[in-house]
């Protein structure tokens, strides 16, 4: 059989793609790595420990917030949204208790338009 090289030359670039990924796994930006975050495993990110970074959860995608600390540090006026994915009270203003969850169950669609948009927000400022 006669090695066609319209053939072996993609089956060359997915090999060598392989190895480049095996290799360096974080190196892509366009598909920057997955990481899946239990609620337990968010939670110890919410500020109050100085050596660790802040993590806000919004509509399922965990953001670096810690580089607004004042916001969302001990004592911020956002410290609530820390360690957690409180995407409700972005809309609800209700910072406490239940007000602090991720369930958009009976929310309007208008208001649910607006949490989206507070995740482009995060998308926007925050890594
Ligand atoms: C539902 C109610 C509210 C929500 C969910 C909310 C949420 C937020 C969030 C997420 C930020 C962005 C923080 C950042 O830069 O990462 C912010 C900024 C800010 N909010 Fe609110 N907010 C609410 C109501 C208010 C009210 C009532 C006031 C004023 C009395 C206020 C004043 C401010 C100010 C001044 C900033 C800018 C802070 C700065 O960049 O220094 N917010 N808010």
């Amino acid at each position: 059989m006669r090695w066609s090289p319209f053939l072996g030359i993609p089956i060359l670039l997915a090999i060598i793609s392989y190895i480049v990924f095996q290799l360096f796994p974080n190196s892509c930006t366009y598909f920057p790595p997955v990481r899946l975050f239990t609620v337990e495993y968010l939670a110890p990110y919410n500020g109050t420990d100085p050596g660790l970074p802040i993590l806000l959860g919004i509509l399922g995608s965990v953001f670096d917030v810690t580089k607004g600390r004042d916001h969302y540090g001990a004592g911020g006026g956002y410290n609530h949204f820390s360690g957690r994915d409180a995407s409700r009270a972005f809309v609800s203003g209700n910072f406490t208790g239940e007000g602090l969850t991720d369930t958009l169950h009976g929310l309007s669609r208008a208001e649910v338009k607006s949490i989206v948009e507070w995740r482009d927000f995060y998308f926007r400022t925050y890594t």
